[in-house]
């Protein structure tokens, strides 16, 4: 009789477990107090694109930090300000669309000289037609290899948003240098683009010697880059620290209500470590595999090019400046002669902007052996 009780009794303690376990596995983890669930495309659970061979590294769940409603001023900042502080912290998001064999796996990215990097939103199609045509043609330049993607978010939403993300798988298939992320492009989101490279990038492409790293509405003359990292790295190059761009000093952040706003709130800090301009600039493997461990801890700013100058700082390096890149656009001398002359993008290494037409004729152009310029010295 007593076995019996006693036999009922471990039995009913053994279900009870189980259903404990059961329960645990089961039920979604309690959201803290002052976190709200964002939607499943955010927290990563969406179906992995099947170009994507290893399903890529996904980060925490991200959710909304509603504490920072109680920040002072909070309430008075526009809308996108408000958004960025509300998921600053959210570093992960799904890949869409992934080229796991750009550089030819781990050990071939060291054969991938200069990989360029080209921000550009989906639908910036004309952009991305011409540059595959002219500087960013995949191509060898003196025996090395120059290689490209285009990084990209999503845009609109709903129809639209899925018509976009059409044209890009389209064109990853046809041209694969498409890589892209679920987030919503946007001049602030610009950061997370970055960082996002920079860890597909480690997984990727980690042997890669150097980077361009840039707009779609750049002139970059990527022979003279490739012999410009040539010349200061030697062979084979990107194992040292490099960051050149157009060098921005003793700057801070824009409190005025434009496109650059960076409220207190934000940033306390009125000034910002050296960095280069965003349009366009070059760096070293080396200083991209820092780069990626500082974005790990460095907390995002809405400022992209700024925040990699942070990085910078973290890590004790400095970005350096090139007079060959001009983000601002030439300063040609007079207004009579034509601002599109050749000879004042020969010898540059990249200027701000044109429309893709422009570019198209600007890299015939500097590329024609009959080229005559009136000196060999002549841009400003
Ligand atoms: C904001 O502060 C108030 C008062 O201190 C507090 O009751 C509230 O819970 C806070 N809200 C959040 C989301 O932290
Ligand atoms: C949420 O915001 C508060 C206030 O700005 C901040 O102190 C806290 O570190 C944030 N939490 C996360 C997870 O970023
Ligand atoms: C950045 O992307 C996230 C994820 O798509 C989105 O929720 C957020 O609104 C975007 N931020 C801005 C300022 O557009
Ligand atoms: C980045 O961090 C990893 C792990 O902490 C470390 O092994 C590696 O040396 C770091 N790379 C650079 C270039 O600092
Ligand atoms: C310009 O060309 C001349 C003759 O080819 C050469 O001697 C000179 O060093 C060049 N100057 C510059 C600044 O490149």
């Amino acid at each position: 009789m007593m076995k019996r009780r006693i036999e009922f009794l471990l039995t009913v303690a053994l279900c009870l477990v189980l259903l404990l376990i059961w329960t645990r596995q089961h039920a979604p983890p309690p959201p803290s107090k002052d976190v709200q669930l964002l939607p499943d495309a955010i927290l990563g659970r969406k179906r992995q694109s099947a170009v994507s061979r290893r399903p890529p590294r996904l980060g925490p769940p991200c959710y909304q930090n509603t504490s920072v409603v109680n920040v002072t001023g909070f309430s008075d900042l526009p809308e996108r300000l408000q958004n960025f502080m509300y998921y600053r912290h959210c570093k992960y998001f799904p890949m869409l669309l992934d080229l796991p064999d750009k550089c030819g796996g781990e050990a071939g990215s060291s054969g991938v000289f200069l990989l360029l990097v080209i921000k550009s939103q989906p639908e910036n199609f004309d952009r991305r037609v011409v540059l595959r045509e002219t500087w960013a043609k995949e191509r060898q330049h003196k025996g090395l290899w120059i290689r490209r993607v285009f990084i990209s978010g999503t845009t609109g939403t709903g129809l639209e948003k899925r018509r976009m993300n059409k044209l890009l798988e389209v064109e990853h298939r046809q041209h694969g240098d498409v890589l892209q992320w679920d987030f919503q492009e946007s001049f602030i989101n610009l950061t997370l683009k970055q960082v996002l490279f920079l860890e597909w990038l480690d997984d990727r492409c980690p042997r890669v010697r150097f980077l361009l790293n840039g707009d779609d509405d750049i002139f970059a003359h990527t022979d003279n880059m490739v012999e410009y990292l040539h010349d200061v790295h030697g062979e084979p190059g990107g194992d040292k620290h490099l960051f050149v761009g157009s060098l921005m000093e003793g700057t801070g952040p824009v409190r005025e209500l434009n496109k650059y706003f960076v409220p207190v709130q934000v940033q306390e800090s009125d000034s910002y470590p050296a960095y280069c301009s965003g349009g366009g600039y070059l760096l070293s493997g080396h200083t991209a595999r820092v780069l990626r461990n500082m974005s790990r801890s460095v907390p995002l700013h809405p400022i992209d090019d700024a925040y990699m100058g942070m990085c910078l700082a973290q890590a004790g390096l400095r970005p350096s400046g090139h007079m060959g890149v001009n983000p601002g656009g030439l300063r040609i001398p007079s207004s009579k002669v034509d601002a599109h002359d050749p000879c004042y993008y020969k010898d540059v290494l990249m200027v701000h902007r044109f429309m893709p037409q422009q570019l198209y004729v600007l890299w015939d152009q500097v590329h024609d052996p009959g080229l005559r310029c009136w000196s060999n010295s002549t841009w400003p």
